[in-house]
């Protein structure tokens, strides 16, 4: 990753997209884990206060996993944000403090309405990543992340291409998920800002 060109980017324009963002390995590895038949076990993400399946899945179709330090992949995964951590607060003092992160599936016809990732009562995300693990995707397939400015207009269309990642300000613009031709793989990460003392 060049680290330079990323913060130049979230600096100027506050989102940044990157190809090939991890190592061919990893990539495939990770793409093992987030599988609804492999280890690891997915269930449908909460919306806000609100637990009603049918409201959920008018907003988000997508099942998740949150990642932890129990497997190689995750580790090596959560070391490389780490160093992207770092070197954004060196570049760009985000006082960038902690990453968590998800595996989330998308299956065909899912989608994830319009949204900010900064949940009310100020859970303090400052910078929104997604990977994108399919080792396949055109134009064709959909599921783009539609990135909008503050006035709603359009800023980027991303195309889930394999083995790219997307970071954004969480604050500065909603988003959504349109929905994909087949399933449709990915990690959602966020990296918080230190907790404000109660
Ligand atoms: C999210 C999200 C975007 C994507 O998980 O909050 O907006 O492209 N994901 O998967
Ligand atoms: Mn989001």
């Amino acid at each position: 990753m060049n680290m330079k060109h990323i913060a130049g980017c979230l600096k100027s324009h506050g989102y940044v997209t990157i190809e090939d963002s991890l190592p061919a390995t990893l990539l495939a590895n990770l793409r093992k884990r987030c599988d609804r038949n492999g280890e690891e076990h997915f269930s449908p993400a909460r919306i806000g206060r609100d637990s009603q399946r049918q409201l959920r899945e008018s907003v988000r179709g997508d099942v998740i996993h949150w990642l932890d330090a129990s497997n190689a992949d995750a580790r090596l995964f959560f070391s490389l944000m780490d160093r992207l951590r770092r070197c954004l607060n060196e570049a760009l003092y985000l006082g960038l403090f902690a990453y968590e992160c998800h595996y989330a599936i998308f299956g065909a016809g899912a989608f994830y309405q319009k949204h900010l990732d900064v949940l009310q009562g100020g859970d303090n995300r400052l910078l929104s990543t997604v990977v994108y693990l399919d080792d396949e995707w055109t134009a064709t397939d959909g599921g783009e992340l539609i990135l909008y400015a503050s006035d709603q207009s359009v800023v980027a269309r991303v195309l889930p291409a394999p083995g790219r990642m997307v970071i954004f300000l969480s604050a500065d613009f909603p988003h959504e998920v349109l929905a994909a031709q087949h399933e449709r793989h990915s990690i959602s990460g966020w990296f918080r800002g230190r907790a404000l003392a109660s």
